[in-house]
């Protein structure tokens, strides 16, 4: 079976990590903040905070905006829940965008449409959490124009984007966000086993991070003799914390990035060549951007979810490791809401499968998958 994504890890990895075991530290120490300041002289961005996951990290970021209970806060419909999940920890109403059948995220259209409503019935979102979704980016500067009109916060859940672009800005610079947050599982551009990052610009935002990860506890230095013991709890505050062991993978995974992703366009090239079978539409790279390929998402032309099922299982028989992302958020029970539906999101959930696409990925194992796609009748 090829599964659809795959961690690539080599003796470099394994040395790092062993290092860290004969090492003092094992919890956050001092890798944690080496990893931080690779991360944010990679994005461009003044701060990064490491984090245990790219959930921990949305979190916290919705809780460094000032999201509540009450308040409203936007994602795209087609996302892995914790893009929902997030805000929702905060006490916030969550709302969902449609997509785009183009690039498959968030479609500036309807969230232009969504804005006149709301502003009208005066319920403009506190935050909107935009996805990059596949690792293809956003048009960010479109969303940030309707920031500055609409005055609500952005937060990037760029878990499946490290390593792109968009415009030429690194996503992760901020320059069109308050925040940018990105994911380290094992499928995702660079793994640390668990673990996310926080990229911003803000020293506020970057010194209530930082607070929000370590259980809300700041080290006050006012009692010289008991420092650096002396320390003050100013905020209800959470474990998030990296550790060492994560860290030294994630520093040794950061020199491999764009090797990473330049495999990942390659094959991205050579599907979109030799996949023909007519019965399928293949991904685009959104305009003005360089994707990072996280995912290789085929739709299926006919908007049957029992074909496309059928199909499914066809290829999982086949060996090949297909997956679904995402079923609409929306249609989970935890969300549903009576008679709530988004026209682009259904048909998308009806009609998508993620093939196979990862740095590591044979040439013997692409003919394969090529092969098996164009057989499929
Ligand atoms: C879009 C998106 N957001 C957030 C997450 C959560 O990432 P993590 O597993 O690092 O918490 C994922 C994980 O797959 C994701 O795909």
């Amino acid at each position: 079976m090829i599964n659809y994504s795959k961690q690539t890890i080599d003796y470099k990895e394994i040395n790092a990590v062993s290092k860290v075991l004969r090492s003092n530290y094992l919890t956050q120490g001092p890798l944690v903040e080496k990893f931080e300041n690779k991360i944010s002289s990679y994005c461009k961005s003044k701060y990064a905070v490491a984090v245990n996951s790219a959930t921990s990290g949305l979190h916290i970021a919705c809780l460094s905006l000032g999201i509540r209970k009450k308040d409203v806060v936007w994602t795209s419909a087609i996302s892995f829940v914790a893009s929902a999940n997030a805000a929702a920890y905060c006490g916030a109403r969550i709302e969902f965008i449609d997509i785009s059948l183009n690039d498959y995220n968030l479609d500036i259209t309807s969230l232009k449409k969504k804005l006149i409503e709301a502003k009208k019935k005066d319920k403009v979102p506190k935050a909107i959490i935009v996805v990059h979704f596949a690792g293809n980016p956003c048009q960010m500067d479109e969303i940030y124009l309707l920031k500055k009109k609409y005055k609500f916060k952005i937060i990037e859940d760029a878990s499946h984007a490290l390593g792109a672009k968009y415009k030429n800005n690194v996503i992760g610079n901020c320059k069109f966000s308050d925040m940018c947050v990105f994911s380290f599982h094992p499928v995702k551009s660079i793994t640390t086993a668990e673990g996310g990052i926080i990229t911003t610009n803000s020293k506020n935002y970057h010194s209530d991070l930082m607070l929000y990860r370590e259980h809300g506890i700041k080290r006050v230095f006012k009692n010289k003799k008991l420092r650096p013991k002396y320390y003050e709890q100013i905020k209800l505050g959470y474990n998030y914390r990296m550790n060492e062991i994560e860290a030294s993978i994630g520093i040794e995974q950061l020199k491999k990035l764009d090797n990473f992703i330049n495999q990942r366009i390659k094959i991205f090239r050579i599907f979109k060549k030799k996949l023909n079978n007519n019965l399928f539409v293949y991904p685009n790279i959104s305009k003005n951007s360089k994707s990072s390929h996280h995912l290789f998402i085929i739709l299926l032309k006919k908007n049957i979810k029992k074909i496309r099922d059928k199909i499914f299982l066809r290829l999982l028989k086949k060996g090949l490791g297909v997956n679904i992302h995402y079923m609409p958020i929306y249609k989970h029970p935890f969300y549903k809401r009576k008679n709530f539906f988004l026209k682009n999101s259904e048909k998308y959930y009806n009609t998508c499968i993620s093939i196979p696409i990862f740095p590591s990925l044979s040439k013997n194992q692409q003919n394969f998958i090529i092969r098996t796609i164009n057989s499929i009748k």
